[in-house]
């Protein structure tokens, strides 16, 4: 199979493939928003983009939570994906593959990759003896356990005892090409502190792993032995390839990979790190294919300083939240204000009063205060200003300059809140600018000519911040190039490519005195704190 490096021209990206044993929370929302804005940025940019989400539907947890509710696994799994569907929906994200692990396709998929390890010799039989956890469906290390045999992360269920025929795959045989891929291409894993966690893992031996169960019938067959089913995690990451294949595509490796492969990055939470970073490559080195570009594992969400859990009952419902407050709310909060790759907190409070601040106050009020002066000066026409005309030294030009370069390359490190940030200093600044150029007062004395520089400014400043901030909060950046006269919605579909390329639109100087300003409205309602908080 020849596989050409298609990652310079193309960008494929996936989120997790989340477990249908239950609705979607929070947790699963966060890592989509944020795939979403990587997506939606690298649109900007021109290039083309493949957002790949979907669920992961075999197993033992699946099965057995269909089997409490009386279900077969098919019709729990058909009832649980379309809440997913919605979410995505509500919250706005522009996926374009959907991949479901119970897909026939994917079965194909999964075949002839099986096959290939297989004949690699990279199976073999042997004895599995351990304490497994279900609800991360994976085996642990005594050591890793807490008190009452509770896995870390599920600490509301004990791991159970299992010794069992098992099918492994022999991962200890690629100990040392994993270390020299972590070594050579340090990007690989992201954030640095997640790389070190790997690169303590491996240090200390890798272990072959199980890839079939005797005990699990909701699952593929193995097609050597299909007493056997294929161990979950086999499957589901195998369904990352699945989903890059055209509809109109044969179910081969060879379409699969044909178009968008390598993946240039996966996004998951910490939690699932190891199977991403030390699994998955090793499966597609045995497999003899291209490695992934780069792993980025973010990390919890907590709730009011506590980890958030079902066992906790302070989950929060994203379908709620959205409901209540708007998709660009959610994603902006999110975004900006946890750092991604730590850990981050919500609450409610903090999350109205950061709304307000940085939305409603600082960039809503500016636009519309804005235009309001536009309409009272110059008659609502835009100001009779060009770009040239607006000196270097301006402090909102100056900051304009370069802010599209720093926001593409905090986008692309994945800093999110690096970009907001940045952003919203040259908003900031741009408040402060109104305020001592007072155009209120240049306007009493006569001074058209500066009135309509202070105003140009400002609106140019406001464009950029909406322009950049678009793959975030992409409805109030839509508002806000509406009343700035574009015919331009950030949430147009992928295939109709919206037409604002980065490369004009991120830079400052953009408008000129032929636009066509639209009637101020006001973009980012204010929040009420409610009284009983
Ligand atoms: N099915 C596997 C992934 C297979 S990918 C081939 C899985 N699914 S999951 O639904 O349990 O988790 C999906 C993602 O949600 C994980 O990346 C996990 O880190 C993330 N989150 C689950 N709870 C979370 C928080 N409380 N906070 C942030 N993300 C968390 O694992």
């Amino acid at each position: 199979m020849n596989i050409v490096d298609k990652t310079k021209e193309t960008f494929a990206l996936t989120t997790p493939l989340y477990y249908v044993n239950d609705i979607p929370h929070i947790g699963s929302a966060y890592t989509t928003m944020a795939a979403d804005a990587v997506a939606r940025f690298q649109r900007l940019l021109g290039r083309p983009v493949l957002l790949i989400t979907g669920t992961d539907e075999h197993g033992q947890k699946i099965q057995r939570t269909a089997e409490e509710k009386g279900l077969q696994p098919h019709e729990f799994c058909d009832q649980i994906v379309p809440h997913f569907v919605q979410l995505w929906q509500k919250l706005d994200i522009q996926y374009d593959r959907f991949s479901r692990t119970t897909a026939e396709r994917h079965h194909a998929i999964v075949k002839e990759f099986f096959q290939r390890v297989w004949e690699k010799g990279d199976i073999y039989q042997g004895q599995q003896k351990g304490w497994y956890c279900v609800s991360c469906e994976e085996y642990k290390e005594e050591r890793e356990l807490l008190e009452g045999k509770r896995c870390l992360i599920h600490t509301n269920k004990e791991v159970e005892w299992r010794d069992e025929e098992n099918y492994f795959f022999r991962l200890s045989k690629y100990q040392q090409q994993l270390e020299a891929l972590y070594q050579e291409r340090p990007e690989f894993i992201q954030p640095s502190s997640r790389r070190n966690e790997v690169l303590n893992f491996v240090s200390q031996g890798l272990q072959d792993f199980s890839i079939s169960r005797v005990n699990v019938d909701w699952g593929f067959p193995m097609p050597t032995d299909p007493k056997h089913t294929i161990y979950v995690w086999f499957d589901a990451l195998l369904a990352y390839v699945t989903a890059l294949l055209d509809k109109e595509d044969k179910p081969t490796l060879e379409a699969a990979l044909n178009k968008w492969y390598p993946i240039n990055l996966h996004l998951i939470g910490k939690d699932i790190l190891r199977f991403h970073a030390v699994y998955w490559p090793a499966m597609l080195m045995s497999a003899g294919l291209p490695l992934p570009q780069r792993v980025f594992g973010h990390g919890f969400l907590t709730k009011d300083g506590q980890k958030m859990g079902k066992s906790l009952g302070n989950t929060i419902d994203p379908i709620a939240l959205v409901d209540k407050y708007g998709a660009d709310a959610v994603r902006y909060y999110f975004l900006k204000e946890i750092e991604f790759g730590k850990d981050g907190d919500f609450n409610e409070t903090r999350f109205i009063n950061v709304l307000n601040a940085d939305l409603a106050n600082d960039l809503g009020n500016l636009l519309n205060r804005n235009l309001n002066m536009v309409k009272k000066y110059c008659g609502m026409n835009m100001p009779q200003v060009e770009n040239a005309d607006i000196p270097n030294e301006c402090s909102l030009k100056a900051i304009g300059l370069s802010l599209g370069e720093q926001v593409q390359n905090a986008y692309e490190a994945l800093a999110f809140n690096q970009a907001c940030e940045l952003v919203l200093n040259l908003v900031r600044a741009s408040n402060k600018f109104i305020d001592e150029q007072a155009p209120w007062t240049l306007y009493k004395n006569g001074q058209q000519q500066s009135v309509e520089k202070v105003l140009y400014a400002v609106l140019e400043s406001v464009r950029l911040a909406a322009y950049l901030l678009s793959p975030i909060i992409p409805s109030v950046s839509s508002q806000i190039y509406q009343q700035l006269g574009f015919e331009i919605n950030f949430n147009d579909q992928p295939e109709t490519a919206i037409n604002a390329p980065f490369a004009t639109h991120a830079t400052w100087g953009f408008l000129t005195s032929k636009q066509k300003l639209g009637q101020p409205q006001p973009i980012f309602k204010r929040i009420e704190i409610p009284k009983n908080d």
